[in-house]
C-alpha cells in the first residue's frame, strides 16, 4: 500500500488523473471503475480538463460504478448514474453503451446485481478503481459487518451514512434512501488497481483505521491492506491521525524517478 500526503486535495486530484491517463495508454480497452460522492470530483475535473485541453480520449475504454441508490427512479438527479454523467462522463468522449451501473430500480434486485458481476468479468475485470471513504469506513456502499468476500449485492445504509448524504437530498434525510445495489467487497478487491482519496478531518478517524488499524469487517476499507496494489492518496487534514506519516512523507519524497504509481 502507496500512502501519499498532499497539501491540498486538488494535488492529490492530479496524481489520481495521472494515474488514470497511464491506464488509459497502457491498455488497450481499459476498464474505469467510478466513484461517485464529493470525493472524486476534483479527480474527474482534472480528467475533464485533460480531455479538452489536451485530448485525453476515453473512446476505447468502458467505465463501471461502484454503486446506485435502491428506491430512486433511474431519471432522479442524485441516481448514481445520473451523477457521475452529470460530474463526468457526458464532458469526455466515451461511448454511451461504456457507462455501465448496477440498475438499483431492478424488480428482480438478486438478478440485477448477479448481472453486474457478470458484465464486470465479460468486460475483463476492473483496470483502476477509484474509491472514497465513508465516515463510518464504507467503501461502495458495503457498510461496517459486511463480508470481506461480499459481492454485489442489496445493502442497507447506516443511519451516519444517510445522514452524511442528506446533503444531496436538499438535507432532508426522508428522501435518502435506505438502501444500495453495491458492488462487494470481494468485488471491489479484483480491480488490478485501487486508488483510494480521502479528504478533509471528518476522513481523519476512518482512514487511520483502514490503512493502520487491524482488517475488520467493522471498517470495510481495511480489507484494502490484503490488496497487493493500492494507492492511498489524502490532504493534509484526513492524514491528521496517520501514526506512520513521517514515513509515508519520508517514502514519497524519495521515491525511486523509475517507479510509476
Ligand atoms: C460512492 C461510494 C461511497 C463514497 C463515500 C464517500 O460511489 O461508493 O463509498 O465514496 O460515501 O463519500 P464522499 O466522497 O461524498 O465523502
Amino acid at each position: 500500500m502507496e500512502i501519499v500526503i498532499t497539501e491540498t486535495p486538488e494535488i492529490a486530484a492530479i496524481l489520481a488523473a495521472d494515474i488514470f491517463e497511464h491506464a488509459l495508454a497502457a491498455v488497450e480497452a481499459p476498464v474505469l471503475g467510478l466513484a461517485t460522492g464529493s470525493t472524486p470530483l476534483a479527480t474527474y475535473r482534472e480528467l475533464i480538463r485533460r480531455h479538452v485541453e489536451c485530448g485525453l480520449s476515453f473512446v476505447n475504454a468502458r467505465a463501471f460504478l461502484l454503486d446506485e441508490y435502491v428506491g430512486l427512479p433511474r431519471d432522479h438527479p442524485e441516481a448514481y448514474r445520473r451523477f457521475i454523467a452529470r460530474e463526468f462522463t457526458d464532458h469526455i468522449d466515451l461511448p454511451a453503451t461504456g457507462l455501465h451501473s448496477p440498475d438499483g430500480a431492478a424488480d428482480a434486485i438478486t438478478r440485477a446485481a448477479n448481472d453486474y458481476e457478470r458484465e464486470i468479468v465479460d468486460a475483463g475485470g476492473v483496470d483502476v478503481q477509484i474509491l472514497g471513504i465513508g465516515s463510518d469506513g464504507h467503501i461502495g456502499f458495503n457498510e461496517p459487518s459486511s463480508s470481506l468476500g461480499s459481492r454485489t449485492r442489496l445493502t442497507t445504509l447506516t443511519s451516519r451514512t444517510r445522514i452524511d448524504n442528506a446533503r444531496f437530498f436538499d438535507d432532508d434525510l426522508d428522501q435518502v434512501p435506505r438502501h444500495s445495489l453495491t458492488q462487494g467487497i470481494g468485488t471491489i478487491l479484483e480491480a488490478r488497481h485501487i486508488v483510494l482519496l480521502a479528504f478533509g478531518e471528518s476522513k481523519a478517524r476512518p482512514l487511520a483505521h483502514a490503512v493502520e488499524g487491524p482488517i475488520t469487517a467493522m471498517v470495510p476499507a481495511s480489507a484494502l491492506q490484503l490488496h497487493p496494489h493500492v494507492t492511498v492518496l489524502v490532504d493534509e487534514a484526513a492524514a491528521t491521525k496517520l501514526s506512520n506519516a513521517d514515513y509515508y512523507r519520508e517514502t514519497f519524497e524519495h521515491k525511486p524517478h523509475w517507479q510509476t504509481f
